[in-house]
């Protein structure tokens, strides 16, 4: 069984397309409410809840995720930057896992991934405050193969595959080529100790290949699941996306 983490951010966004100033009084009066659409995934079937708290506060709120770890009854996956304000931040929120992703252009590789060779020391500070207060690490990189190592070498738990050039490749001869580099990669991380994840780009017909790597444990998925439910309602959305990670 792969397991599905719900990433609600996009719900976010579109709520702030209309109430960007509304007040924390004003929860509940402003649509469409993320909460909301965690809880409603959970009750569906989703493993867990993902939500990137962005340094510029684009579509996911303080005030969300403190609702959020109050209500979330699966696991809290928070994505962050691997700054000190967000490292102090995810200790004293205290989600289940944290995945660390590229925010600062000095983070990117060209692919989009955590460039966790190039920042090896400040990965390796955020894993290690992490692992001490028992939150588990995910680190969001291409897959690469000195990327991949040094992930595990610096203690992390797990990765996340980064599959957005798949995805954006799916309708272009490159496809097979970047399948390829994902399945090498997730059998490199898995040789490594490192628990697989995966996400990014991830839509209703993608699934059908990518549930096919090897290793998977959970995919982490938003944009679709956020633009399907508008027609279908979460319930639905959520319980379709299952049914074709797993059928
Ligand atoms: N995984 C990570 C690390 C992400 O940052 C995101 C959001 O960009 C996702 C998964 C979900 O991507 P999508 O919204 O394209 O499904």
């Amino acid at each position: 069984m792969i397991l599905l983490g719900v990433n609600i951010d996009h719900c976010a966004t579109l709520r702030q397309a209309r109430y960007r100033d509304a007040g924390p009084d004003e929860v509940g009066a402003v649509e469409p409410d993320p909460v909301e659409f965690a809880l409603q995934s959970e009750q569906a079937g989703a493993d867990g809840i993902t939500v990137h708290l962005r340094e510029d506060r684009r579509h996911i709120q303080d005030l969300d995720v403190r609702r959020l770890r109050r209500q979330v009854r699966t696991r809290l996956n928070l994505e962050m930057a691997c700054t000190p304000a967000m490292i102090a931040y995810a200790l004293e929120l205290r989600p289940e896992f944290v995945c660390v992703v590229p925010e600062g252009r000095q983070e990117v590789t060209t692919e989009g991934g955590l460039d966790v060779v190039g920042n090896r020391e400040r990965v390796r500070e955020c894993i290690a405050a992490m692992n001490a207060a028992g939150i588990k690490t995910s680190l969001f990189i291409d897959p690469d193969v000195p990327q991949i190592e040094l992930s595990a070498e610096l203690g992390a738990p797990f990765i996340e595959l980064h599959t957005g050039a798949y995805a954006h490749a799916y309708f272009t001869p490159r496809r097979a080529a970047e399948f390829e580099r994902l399945r090498a990669g997730a059998v490199r991380a898995h040789q490594a100790g490192l628990t697989v994840n995966a996400g990014h780009g991830i839509n209703y017909e993608n699934i059908a290949e990518v549930r096919t790597l090897p290793h998977l444990y959970e995919l982490n998925i938003g944009h679709s699941i956020v633009s399907r439910a508008l027609f279908t309602g979460v319930d639905e959305a959520v319980r379709e996306m299952k049914r074709r990670m797993n059928s």
